[in-house]
């Protein structure tokens, strides 16, 4: 193998993407290349918080595939899989659930925030699995020998956790497991329309696939500078949402982009057009490949990945029983 090593990623099924998900996917791509690839939907991480409301998980997971194709992700180059059909991952969740001490899971950052976050939606999350996310996560890492793991920063203590629970199996049994490293790259950002975080249940997010006319409209309805009533007020471009978005979308212009605000010699609507014209050019490739991506590509796609998947993690319960020695 001349790729320089392994990397495995994956995203919880949650529903359609988001521009905000283009730039770690553009990340994924650029490693396509360079690396031998493993590329997995979360399914079962996506039941820990919908175990109530399943229904949708499995539409889910197969229009995030759908959207991973339409970015450019080559199901000849990497391996693209649903992790439920790789029921290793939930065995070897079993296995390092076994000698993880509870301490370990309760710090990690995420989760006192997370189940106070849901329990204010009126939702308790304090089950055994949601608890257990990030070992679960470190079960899918593991499973692969990852060298690297393409995240955004809000999961390096998950990739934290994983390094540990490597660490804790390497030295109780046999050294099976390297201690893959985070490979972080510049990711947007960006906020929703409204200034809040960005959600497809906000409705303040722009779809991958959205239109011409929904980037439009998304985009008028960004937050800008209240005090600018009339095109010559001289405008604060740090309070402004399109200016967030500028500031990542138009980087080469950006100083022009503030002077003009500042000085008041650009309004608001011009500004926002052009904003909404250069995102429209970045999403008309993606909208257009995602047109011609049938149900029955996807499933072909994950049949295939399901299978190279299964040849890896097949090898490495091997070395987990006998290490076992069951
Ligand atoms: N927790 C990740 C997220 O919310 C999804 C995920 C599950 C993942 N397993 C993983 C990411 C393994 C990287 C590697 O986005
Ligand atoms: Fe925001 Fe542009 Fe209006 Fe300035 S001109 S406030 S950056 S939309």
């Amino acid at each position: 193998m001349s790729k320089k090593g392994r990397i495995l990623s994956g995203m919880r099924a949650s529903g359609r993407l988001h521009i905000g998900h283009l730039s770690v996917l553009e990340n994924w791509l650029r490693l396509q290349d360079e690396y031998e690839c493993f590329y997995f939907v979360a399914d079962l991480h996506a039941l820990t918080t919908a175990f109530d409301d399943p229904g949708a998980i499995k539409e889910n997971t197969l229009a995030m595939v759908a959207d991973w194709l339409a970015v450019g992700l080559d199901p000849q180059k990497s391996v693209i899989f649903v992790q439920s059909d790789i029921p290793e991952h939930a065995e070897l969740h079993l296995i390092f659930s076994m000698f993880t001490p509870l301490s370990w899971l309760e710090r990690v950052p995420t989760y006192k925030d997370q189940v106070q976050q849901f329990k204010e939606q009126g939702k308790d999350i304090m089950t055994y699995g949601f608890l257990g996310y990030p070992l679960l996560q470190a079960a899918d890492i593991l499973m692969y020998r990852a060298d690297a793991v393409p995240v955004g920063e809000d999961q390096l203590p998950h990739l934290e956790l994983c390094r540990e629970v490597a660490r804790r199996f390497n030295h109780l049994y046999t050294r099976i497991f390297p201690e893959p490293r985070a490979e972080l790259a510049r990711v947007a950002m960006l906020p929703g329309v409204d200034g809040r975080k960005m959600s497809k249940s906000y409705a303040n997010d722009i779809s991958l696939t959205a239109s011409f006319e929904e980037i439009k409209e998304r985009v008028n309805a960004m937050i800008t500078d209240p005090a600018r009533i009339r095109k010559s007020d001289p405008g604060h471009p740090e309070v402004c949402v399109v200016h967030k978005y500028h500031d990542y979308y138009s980087a080469d212009r950006i100083a022009a982009i503030e002077e003009d605000c500042r000085a008041g010699r650009v309004g608001c609507v011009a500004c926002k057009r052009a904003l909404a014209e250069k995102i429209d050019a970045l999403l008309a490739p993606v909208r257009e490949r995602r047109e011609k991506i049938t149900e029955r590509y996807v499933a072909e796609v994950i049949a295939e990945g399901a299978r190279k998947a299964r040849v890896e993690a097949a090898a490495t319960m091997a070395l987990v029983r006998a290490a076992l020695k069951m």
